[in-house]
């Protein structure tokens, strides 16, 4: 008989894992802020893990479809690598973090000379949009769509109408950091159709398969071990993968780093992506959000996991 894989003993684990972390759901709220998103189900959570085999474990809510929100950022970024190059990207955004809230608008005015700090900031983010070639919000958006469908090996994916709209009819703080952005001719597309394209990616609408899907790619370095093919150029996951750890999880980034040890990104929808290198992706569904914007159950499942099978990257 074969020995249990190290997917058949998670799989074993996961509904007592899951259990534990699924009591601090309460804790947490959906976010408000996206009209769209306010009705998740709060104590929702699930998680697959998908090796480069193509063995899977999965327990939880995983069928729940939920939108990418700020996961989009790593691929709009690495979308941008790949066709406008490192020197253009970082012209127009740095490498840093804040330690601010994401849609923060303090240090665009505080420092000089106004770039956002990092591309996955809503600002750095917005001006990464800008940079995906098109010649027209419809022509970016179907660009980012179709990175977006190899990556996740489905052909369906799509952008949720109802959020994209109830996000666009709400942004105001969105819209205000992309007027800034634009006086300070950081940004020098038209406001709102850089904003349409940055709406839409954001409603990209997914299950967790689909992120591990994606993370797998990022845990092989661009090459897809499932198809043998490769997707993006080593150099461009690294960059990702660099910014996923020192601000995926926004100003928690540090933290997650100590207890859970690998690169991720999360989303205000209450998702989270990350990767075991050269092993798994991993895709992890909570709506319910702690103060720092990150899932609070989905955190928690990410951090029992880790320490329990020694995942961490430090
Ligand atoms: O721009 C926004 O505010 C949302 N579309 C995305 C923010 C987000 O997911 C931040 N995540 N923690």
């Amino acid at each position: 008989m074969e020995p249990a894989s190290e997917l058949d003993r998670i799989q074993q684990l996961l509904p007592d894992w899951l259990a534990a972390s699924r009591r601090l759901t309460p804790t947490g709220k959906t976010a408000a802020y996206i009209p769209g998103l306010a009705a998740a189900p709060r104590d929702a959570l699930g998680i697959t893990i998908l090796g480069g085999d193509g063995k899977t474990a999965s327990f939880g809510d995983c069928a729940l479809s939920f939108t990418l929100q700020s996961i989009s950022k790593v691929f709009t970024l690495m979308l941008a690598l790949m066709e406008r190059g490192e020197d253009v990207v970082f012209s127009k955004v740095g490498m840093e973090p804040t330690g601010d809230d994401f849609n923060s608008m303090l240090k665009l005015e505080l420092v000089e000379p106004g770039i956002p700090f990092n591309p996955l900031i809503n600002a750095g983010a917005i001006v990464v949009s800008s940079m995906i070639p098109g010649n027209s919000p419809e022509e970016k958006t179907e660009r980012i769509l179709a990175f977006f469908r190899e990556l996740a090996a489905d052909p369906a994916l799509d952008y949720n109408r109802e959020v994209y709209r109830s996000e666009s009819a709400t942004a105001h703080r969105n819209r205000s950091l992309a007027y800034f952005l634009k006086d300070n001719r950081v940004l020098e597309d038209d406001v709102e159709e850089v904003l349409d394209v940055y709406f839409k990616h954001c409603a990209v609408e997914v299950t967790c398969s689909h992120l591990a899907r994606m993370a797998l790619v990022l845990a092989y370095d661009g090459n897809d071990p499932l198809t043998g093919r490769k997707l993006i150029p080593q150099r461009c996951v690294q960059i990702a993968k660099t910014f996923m750890i020192t601000c995926g999880m926004y100003n928690a980034s540090g933290e997650f780093a100590i207890r859970v040890g690998l690169p991720a990104k999360s989303g205000v929808s209450g998702g989270i992506l990350t990767l075991v290198p050269g092993r798994y992706g991993i895709g992890v569904i909570g709506p319910s959000l702690n103060s720092k914007g990150n899932s609070v159950a989905g955190v928690h499942l990410l951090e029992t996991i880790s320490t329990e099978l020694k995942w961490s990257m430090f």
